[in-house]
């Protein structure tokens, strides 16, 4: 299986500490953000990694990451996002790179505390379709939520003002080749933007969406109320394992 992180966008909402850099390359506790879900996915196993990112700075993120040394790799990948055309844009650009493969996607502002080898385990024998991971959280509204019948999903919306279940849909995504030509058909979304929800949504109306609730904590850190916690999470309990 490959892995892909996403780090485009433009970050608006940390303005303005993304006016002149990447949200990506912004310090969480002790290292720059991108670290965090690069070793997410090598811990999971993933060695074969593609790195989307866009906007300012896009460079930093070869002088910094390098061949991937410091995670143990021998190669990363990289491509470039121009504007900030949604998450299922960015995913787009890994369609040569995925070449029919099956692939577990990291957004670059999403920190895990534990390991998620077992998911990705269990989407390698799947035999087709995708796999979500869900995480309980206070705030759902500021999230993709899930809403749940007899322990299926059976619909997703996008940071909805009456959320259907007490889950967000965590930036961890992984999906079979099919996910390149379902992004094909997408309109943009009312904030101008291909919505992974809207992915995730054609797999559940296939019947070919599973999902597990990650163990452990998680947040993104793209707002600066959650970069703050997530920087006091990892100097707290330690995120997956670097270095
Ligand atoms: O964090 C999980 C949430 O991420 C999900 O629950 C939502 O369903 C999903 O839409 C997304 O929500 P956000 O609105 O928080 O996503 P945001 O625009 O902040 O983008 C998250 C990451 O995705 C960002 O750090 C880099 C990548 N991205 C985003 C956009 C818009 C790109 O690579 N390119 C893009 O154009």
């Amino acid at each position: 299986m490959k892995g892909i992180v996403l780090a485009g966008g433009l970050g608006t909402r940390l303005h303005p500490l993304t006016k002149v850099t990447n949200k990506h390359l912004l310090p969480v506790h002790n290292k720059p953000m991108i670290y965090y879900p690069i070793q997410a996915l090598v811990n999971a196993g993933i060695d074969d990694i593609l790195i989307v990112t866009g906007g300012n700075n896009a460079g930093d993120f070869l002088k910094l990451l390098g061949n991937g040394k410091e995670f143990g790799l021998r190669h990363i990948n990289y491509t470039y996002q121009e504007g900030e055309g949604g998450i299922a844009a960015a995913l787009a650009l890994a369609e040569f790179f995925a070449d029919d493969d099956k692939i577990c996607i990291i957004l670059g502002d999403n920190i895990i505390e534990k390991n998620i080898i077992n998911a990705v385990s269990a989407f390698k024998k799947q035999k087709d379709g995708a796999k979500i991971l869900l995480k309980d959280v206070p705030d759902p509204e500021r999230f993709g939520v899930p809403e749940i019948h007899n322990d299926k999903i059976i619909g997703i919306e996008e940071k909805p003002k009456k959320p259907k279940s007490g889950y967000a849909v965590t930036g961890i995504y992984m999906y079979d080749s099919a996910v390149f030509d379902i992004i094909k058909t997408l309109k943009p979304s009312d904030r101008g933007e291909l919505e992974i929800t809207d992915v995730n949504n054609t797999y559940i109306e296939r019947d070919k969406m599973t999902y597990e609730i990650l163990d452990g904590w998680w947040t993104d850190a793209g707002t600066f109320e959650s970069l703050l916690s997530a920087s006091n999470l990892v100097s707290k309990t330690g995120a997956n394992k670097i270095g």
